[in-house]
């Protein structure tokens, strides 16, 4: 069944307040729901019955104002309980039994080692209790946890402690009140034998906050980087936002089976392990910096998604892209702002573009859909962010401020939508926003075609710009967007040139902010003595595609001068991009000399920025090229890049080693751009030299393996090693490094991945001794990702065989996975759905395996919309 945004109505009742008591047991829990309910006055006629959402629960009992229904009050219809001719107040009890040891779908209450923890969001709440399952009911709850002493000692909800003691057969009770009224989504609960880390947060206004980190005893000393990450979080949320938190307690609990990252539960954010441990030893630089921003992010929606909520499941972007938006400006705060660019765009031209293009194409703010669980996508997040970081490029820093600061205030305690908050920054701002709103509304990324010409006569450089956005399922002729387009122009000597839209124009500025609302715009730039070379959509200053006739001479050239340092990696980006590409069509027969000298002069120039230097220094990935690929070659691609990387390897040998060695290990770790850098770029040199086979360089991995003081430079030693034509010594160093970290669940993780992202011929074969590997537990997303999801996802020349065992195994994989973990089947399977991107024998054979998940009989419904919709026509 098929949900639809214009089938919204307001809710039939609304719930004042929820009183919940969980009895915790090792076979089951009862659940005691007591809701105080009333009519909405907004709801259009009359409902005579009540309806509550369910989802795998057992009814004991249903009770009215204190009175026991007879069966023939109500039905329980599995997925709906209806209480017939309700009162217009009355108080509702329903007891439900659960069974939280066999959930293994993750969603509502489970057991994750030993310990009760929940996912609520997006649907989760009806596998606890029957309740109106929808954001827009928000209620103030009151829950009473109680369950064996010894087993769990720590009991936790939402909001404050108030009341805790003894019950009788060794059990006890612990009582949270959240005095802030939620949608039952926001609910957790956390009961198990957890150790504490602490600490205080001074607010703004001088409240102190008691900040707790809940983890498992072994992970004791993993909690400093999250703890500080959360302080830094709570401050710069004061100081850019003006946003104060709110309640007394802050708590996170890690867990290790988590189907998501994290989770901003009111007061009690619930942690994947993975995205809140960290200790240099055993995490990577990545680690660290993804757990900063997922704390960031994490807490950012106790204002953001949870002050003010959403209104439906269609709106999830009002809190998501607002959310990875504020976080994105956190981590750029905190680190290299160009970096963290460079990194958002690589993630949005690479895999949003995908997704916008392929068969799950879905608005920002989608119309329709069949199971939510599916639209926590890169859409919604990503490209949501996106189109609210245009808002603020449109509107400049202090209107945006003045545009969210509305927003918090019109809007604290309510549900709303994207509508809702665009609004706010046209009240704000006094900005008209109203041909903005399409970024919401259209599906598919906006191709600008530009192209230029120089009247040398007149000194006038003109600019046209063609927008278009291509057709996506259910949306065809759209209409133009509003596009912010940060341009630049680069004199003879490497200088940004002043941008003269009339003769006479004083002052005018280096680059401007050209506003694209037609499907057709010529700008003349006036006063130029030259041709300039110009830089486009500086800063990514919008989500689209650019098509622009480059010539190698000009990207090099911008590589070396363009003002904007994200637009030198991206002149470096498609440099490198147009060499590959002329190998698989086999227009060339060599590398260019010039992509060659281009990467000499980065590596060897200790005065440029060393941090954009290293992301200069990766070469665009095989995922990246197939995005752009009309009809993707997967062997080719990885063929031709091999290719340039071994080229490059062989011809710089000298200047990877001297930057191997100019960035050594000081010793000290640190998490300074400058730092991050340094080890990015020895770990970049030893693989670009063990990639060509390079016998001293294998000696200096393996030294680099056993010293390493960090897992950064560990874990880079190895990589470099596994992909390596070193057959002894990389097994000697997968099996010493297991024999060393098998006890830790997060770095067995990080040695899965290694391995399933291997080069070596046969990783496929390898991948199922993996899967029977006693560390490998079926049960654990973390697992299941790092094997058999970093295959599918991220090693295109193992997983794409042209005789489609990748493909058959992949849909094996998903068919297992849909009974026991459908959110997690339905993610994995989404390599398939790329089918008609790859050009034959890769796509017929992987609509094959596709066909063969369809099959499959009693598919979930998150598998079923995904499989079919990849499908159709
Ligand atoms: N709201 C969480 C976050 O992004 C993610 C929850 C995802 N839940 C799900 N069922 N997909 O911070
Ligand atoms: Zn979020």
């Amino acid at each position: 069944r098929t949900i639809y945004l214009s089938e919204y109505r307001v809710p039939a009742f609304l719930v004042d307040h929820v009183d919940l008591r969980f009895e915790l047991f090792e076979n089951g829990a009862r659940v005691h729901s007591t809701l105080t309910v009333r009519r909405n006055p907004e709801y259009p006629g009359v409902a005579e019955h009540l309806e509550l959402d369910g989802d795998s629960l057992k009814l004991e009992s249903v009770s009215l104002d204190g009175i026991e229904l007879g069966a023939d009050r109500y039905q329980d219809q599995g997925d709906k309980l209806v209480v017939q001719a309700v009162p217009d107040k009355f108080g509702l009890n329903v007891v439900t039994w659960i069974e939280p040891q066999n959930n293994t779908r993750l969603e509502g209450l489970y057991k994750s080692s030993g310990m009760f923890c929940t996912q609520c969001e997006a649907e989760g709440f009806r596998c606890i209790t029957f309740f109106p399952d929808r954001p827009d009911v928000m209620a103030r709850f009151r829950t009473r946890v109680e369950a064996d002493r010894e087993k769990y000692p720590v009991l936790l909800s939402n909001g404050n402690d108030v009341d805790r003691g003894e019950l009788a057969d060794g059990r006890h009770f612990v009582t949270w009140e959240d005095p802030f009224p939620k949608p039952c989504y926001l609910f957790a609960l956390v009961a198990g034998d957890l150790v504490l880390k602490q600490d205080t947060f001074t607010t703004c206004s001088g409240r102190d906050i008691d900040l707790r980190i809940y983890v498992e005893a072994r992970n004791a000393a993993k909690c400093d980087h999250a703890m500080d990450s959360l302080k830094r979080s709570m401050r710069w949320d004061e100081e850019v936002y003006g946003r104060e938190y709110d309640l007394d307690i802050f708590m996170i609990v890690a867990v290790d089976d988590f189907n998501m990252g994290a989770m901003e539960n009111k007061g009690l954010n619930i942690f994947n392990s993975s995205c809140v441990l960290a200790s240099p030893e055993t995490a990577a630089d990545t680690a660290f910096q993804r757990i900063e921003a997922i704390v960031a992010h994490e807490y950012f929606h106790n204002w953001s998604g949870n002050r003010v909520t959403c209104r439906d499941w269609f709106q999830l972007s009002l809190k998501e892209g607002f959310t990875v938006f504020r976080d994105a400006g956190f981590s750029a705060d905190m680190g290299s702002p160009t970096v963290k660019r460079i990194e958002d765009a690589t993630l949005m031209r690479t895999a949003q573009f995908a997704e916008d293009a392929g068969p799950m194409s879905h608005p920002v703010r989608p119309s329709s859909y069949m199971e939510i669980s599916n639209f926590y996508t890169l859409t919604i997040y990503e490209k949501g962010a996106e189109v609210v970081r245009m808002i603020h490029t449109l509107l400049g820093p202090e209107l945006f401020r003045k545009g969210s600061d509305l927003y918090f205030e019109r809007h604290d305690g309510q549900a709303v939508t994207t509508d809702d908050f665009v609004k706010a920054m046209e009240d704000a701002s006094g900005r008209d926003l109203g041909q903005f709103r399409l970024w919401y509304e259209q599906a598919g990324t906006p191709l600008l075609t530009v192209r230029d010409d120089f009247d040398s006569e007149a000194g006038i450089y003109r600019l046209t710009i063609e927008q278009a956005i291509p057709d996506s399922p259910g949306q065809t002729s759209k209409n133009p967007q509003h596009i912010p387009f940060a341009l630049g122009l680069l004199g003879a000597d490497g200088t940004d040139l002043p941008l003269r839209l009339f003769a006479d124009e004083n002052d005018a500025p280096s680059e401007r902010v050209l506003e694209l609302t037609a499907a057709r715009h010529e700008f003349e730039f006036h006063g130029l003595s030259e041709r300039p070379v110009p830089s486009l959509v500086r800063g990514f200053s919008a989500p689209v595609r650019v098509d622009y006739p480059w010539t190698r001479e000009q990207l090099i050239f911008l590589m070396n001068h363009d003002g904007d340092g994200f637009n030198r990696w991206d002149a470096g980006q498609r440099l490198a991009v147009d060499v590959i590409q002329a190998l698989i069509r086999g227009d060339e027969e060599g590398v260019d000399e010039r992509l060659v000298e281009a990467y000499r002069s980065l590596l060897s120039d200790p005065s440029l920025d060393q941090a954009l230097v290293a992301k200069m220094l990766q070469l665009p990935s095989e995922a990246y090229l197939v995005e752009l690929a009309d009809s993707a070659d997967a062997q080719a691609i990885h063929g031709a890049r091999t290719r340039v990387l071994d080229c490059l390897a062989q011809a710089l040998r000298g200047e990877l080693l001297e930057c191997y060695r100019r960035n050594g290990d000081d010793g000290s770790y640190q998490l300074t751009p400058e730092a991050i850098a340094a080890r990015s770029l020895r770990n970049t040199a030893l693989s670009w030299l063990l990639h060509i086979g390079d016998r001293e360089a294998c000696g200096l991995a393996q030294t680099q393996f056993q010293d390493a003081g960090n897992m950064t430079d560990r874990m880079g030693a190895l990589r470099a090693l596994v992909n390596s034509c070193f057959v002894t010594e990389r097994e000697a160093a997968l099996n010493d490094f297991y024999q060393c970290w098998q006890d830790d669940p997060q770095v067995v993780e990080q040695w899965f991945s290694v391995q399933a992202a291997s080069l070596q011929a046969g990783t496929l074969n390898h991948i199922r001794e993996l899967l029977a590997h006693p560390a490998f537990d079926w049960k654990n997303p973390n697992k299941v990702r790092s094997v058999i999801g970093v295959f599918a996802g991220q090693n295109l020349a193992q997983f794409h065989q042209a005789d489609g065992s990748g493909y058959i195994f992949l849909a094996e994989q998903v068919c297992r996975l849909d009974d026991s973990n459908p959110q997690i089947a339905a993610r994995l399977v989404s390599p398939l759905t790329r089918w008609r991107k790859f050009a034959e024998p890769y796509g017929g054979k992987m609509k094959q395996a596709l066909a063969s998940v369809r099959d499959k009989e009693g598919l979930s419904k998150d598998v079923f919309e995904i499989v079919h919709k990849s499908l159709k026509e």
